[in-house]
């Protein structure tokens, strides 16, 4: 039979509970564990967040249920299977962003996938394709950055790389694109509160990379917890079947975010009761719940009570099913995964090279990477040394479901002892110093700090966030660094010595003179396992460095958000006390060796653009291509530039080479106020180049 034979054989055999209970997803920590296998026995749809034994034991009492329909185990493996202790933890989406690189992207999602179905599990909720422009949310750190295009890309990366060439492979697992949708354009960075969007907006900014996701066969998707006018997406129909399903062609499953039914009656207050809530997800085009376990009673009641019809339930069973039999679930119901491979070498390969593709240089006068013959170097600061600020959200250690008590589990590599190791093999002296707490108020030794530097030839400095100050419901009003750590920086600074400022923090922080004085600055955002050792290599220069940021840095918080792709302001987009421009710019990044650009040509016709880029420093280097455009006159305002394209080429000392891009008519469309996604004929203007900077681009104009 074909999977859709055998979905309607199975869904004509279904009671209205088994078609209900399949629509549901069990938080199996938040139930006991009779609770948990009464759900199995039931016919849950899925469980999240259950490892081995309490898994299988749970899959044991799905399977003996009256039809057998196998559960579906979800987890958020986020960078990595993070949630499991020993797993390959990777740099999280937004570090890896830094390598501007879909295979970086693609090892780390192929790498993950290995590891949670070594697990037994099939699913993870990642990636996140929500976009970071208001750095002020606390979730930036799990986004490919501020850019659609850039978003989409790498989305495709990785869910190519979790769901391998067959979701029935054993070593595939199933991804969930979320939030569905602009989740990280909530007013305010408030997490989770209304979104002040349009369709318009919604459309031009925010479904580009959901629509890449699809195209690339997204086995699910995860509905935001916000809203958009005044709906909640929980009940939007418009977005999740016009759009998502008509008009995108989705034919995975969609789950709602945690409680998200439930939250229609107590946090949104669009419903009464929890009856009218399932009534509404289901018909807005929720396939399963999440958490909201009541959805179970109060829809067979609503269905029986004549309020639905059971036909909107046969739809959300028939995705699910479709999905579960794609995986060749029904066979196979553990995924075997790649024994023995969980944290495994060749993983945590993978993820040195992540760590190193993702370093980001982006100031330096010269002092890196420092010269031998150095006799001692001071080591700052608490991230330094610091794997739970290096690992940010989403490791086993921070999340309250893993119940895990014990430190972190090695390998891993911080800062501090990265540049230890390379320090003792160089015969040079290294000395370390916390210097002050991240947090206020905690610890603050700054004598000591400076003590510590005397004599040295160097000081790193390493500032950051920590996890208090990062992911769910913990969005930021403030982001200049807390506790001492400026004026840690003021301190160092005034010694004489050079200082080079490190960032271990989960998104941009407003850095202010500690970027700005120091005389070099390097980000790491949170770089994983071997985030310490790839930024050790790069102060030495064993690597260089050639991450490109994939999000603006804003100079002052009363600056976000603050993103490249702006739409034209009319009065230089200036205030009175703070420049328009960015700290740092979406796509900039130095490393040892600098490019120049010459020859750009735009053929119109073919709509191919040429560029050459030489490597003119002395050592081999990347350059990431970054291709933008411009609409010079439309019908509706667009923005001042927007990536469209970007390639990496790897050039000897000397070394010149024409980069070519074909371009399509669609790359250079706009959204009309009706929502028709347009290429306007007239003028257009290209732009290749460095980064996202005037000054770091050539440009052509072309006419369409
Ligand atoms: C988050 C999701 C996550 C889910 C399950 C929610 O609170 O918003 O991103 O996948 O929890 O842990």
């Amino acid at each position: 039979m074909t999977i859709s034979e055998r979905v309607e054989s199975l869904l004509g055999q279904m009671t209205l509970e088994e078609k209900a209970a399949q629509m549901v997803q069990v938080p199996y920590n938040a139930v006991s564990r009779e609770e948990a296998l009464r759900w199995a026995k039931l016919g849950a749809g899925s469980f999240l967040h259950v490892l081995g034994d309490n898994a299988r034991e749970v899959q044991q009492a799905a399977l003996s249920s009256r039809l057998g329909i196998p559960v579906l185990f979800g987890i958020d493996a986020i960078h990595g299977h993070g949630l499991n202790d020993h797993a390959t933890i990777f740099p999280t989406q937004l570090a890896c962003a830094c390598a501007w690189d879909r295979e970086v992207v693609r090892e780390m999602g192929r790498v993950t996938a290995r590891e949670v179905a070594t697990d037994g599990l099939h699913w993870t909720f990642s990636p996140v394709l929500c976009l970071g422009r208001d750095t002020r949310w606390g979730r930036v750190d799990e986004t490919f950055g501020e850019d659609p295009y850039l978003a989409g890309e790498l989305g495709v990366a990785i869910i190519e790389g979790y769901q391998g060439d067959s979701l029935d492979a054993e070593d595939s697992i199933l991804a969930c694109a979320k939030h569905y949708i602009a989740y990280g354009e909530a007013v305010g960075a408030r997490d989770a509160c209304d979104s002040e969007i349009t369709e318009r907006k919604l459309r031009e900014v925010f479904l580009p990379p959901f629509r890449k996701a699809v195209e690339a066969g997204v086995a699910t998707i995860m509905t935001a917890y916000g809203s958009m006018d005044g709906t909640p997406f929980t009940a939007n129909r418009r977005v999740m079947k016009e759009i998502l399903r008509d008009e995108l062609g989705f034919d995975g499953f969609v789950v709602t975010d945690w409680d998200n039914v439930q939250s229609l009656v107590t946090r949104q207050h669009v419903c009464e009761n929890l009856e009218d809530a399932s009534v509404l997800a289901a018909k807005a085009g929720n396939d399963m719940m999440m958490t909201s376990l009541g959805f179970y009673e109060s829809v067979i009641r609503a269905v029986r009570d004549g309020r639905l019809q059971e036909a909107v339930l046969d739809e959300a069973v028939r995705h699910i099913l479709t999905v579960k039999f794609r995986m060749n679930l029904f066979e196979h119901p553990e995924k075997r995964g790649v024994p023995g491979c969980i944290g495994c070498e060749e993983h945590r390969e993978a993820t040195l090279r992540a760590a190193r593709r993702s370093v980001t240089l982006l100031r330096n006068d010269g002092v890196l990477p420092l010269k031998r013959g150095m006799r001692k170097l001071a080591v700052i600061g608490e991230n330094a040394d610091s794997v739970v600020a290096q690992y940010g959200d989403w490791a086993y250690f921070t999340h309250p479901d893993m119940n895990l008590d014990h430190p972190p589990v090695r390998p891993y590599v911080t800062v501090r002892e990265g540049l230890e190791a390379i320090c003792r093999e160089q015969g040079i002296e290294c000395v370390y110093h916390r210097g002050c707490s991240v947090e206020d108020g905690l610890y603050s030794d700054i004598p000591g700090a400076v003590r510590a530097a005397e004599g040295a030839d160097a000081i790193v400095l390493v500032v950051g966030d920590n996890q208090k100050q990062m992911g769910e419901y913990r969005d930021r009003a403030d982001l200049a660094l807390s506790g001492d750590q400026n004026a840690l920086f003021g301190a160092l600074r005034a010694t004489g010595i050079p200082v080079i400022t490190v960032l271990v923090a989960s998104k941009p922080l407003c850095l202010g003179e500690t970027a700005e004085r120091a005389n070099a600055v390097l980000c790491g955002f949170n770089g994983g396992m071997y985030g310490g050792q790839a930024i050790a290599e790069a102060i030495f220069g064993r690597l260089n460095p050639a991450g490109r940021l994939p999000i603006s840095f804003p100079r002052h918080s009363g600056q976000v958000p603050v993103y490249y792709n702006a739409l034209p302001g009319w009065h230089g987009g200036k205030y009175v006390d703070q420049e328009e421009t960015p700290l740092f710019a979406f796509g900039e990044g130095m490393g040892y060796a600098p490019f120049a650009y010459d020859g750009l040509t735009m053929d119109a016709d073919t709509l191919t653009a040429e560029v050459s880029v030489t490597n003119t420093g002395a050592a081999e280097g990347t350059e990431t291509v970054q291709v933008y455009f411009r609409d010079v006159v439309s019908s509706v305002m667009t923005p001042v530039k927007q990536l469209i394209a970007f390639q990496q080429v790897t050039l000897a000392p000397g070394e010149r080479r024409t980069v070519r891009f074909e371009l399509r008519r669609e790359d250079f469309s706009l959204v009309r106020p009706d929502g028709e996604r347009v290429t306007e004929p007239g003028e257009f203007i290209l732009f290749v180049g460095h980064s996202s900077k005037d000054e770091d681009l050539l440009q052509v104009s072309f006419r369409l």
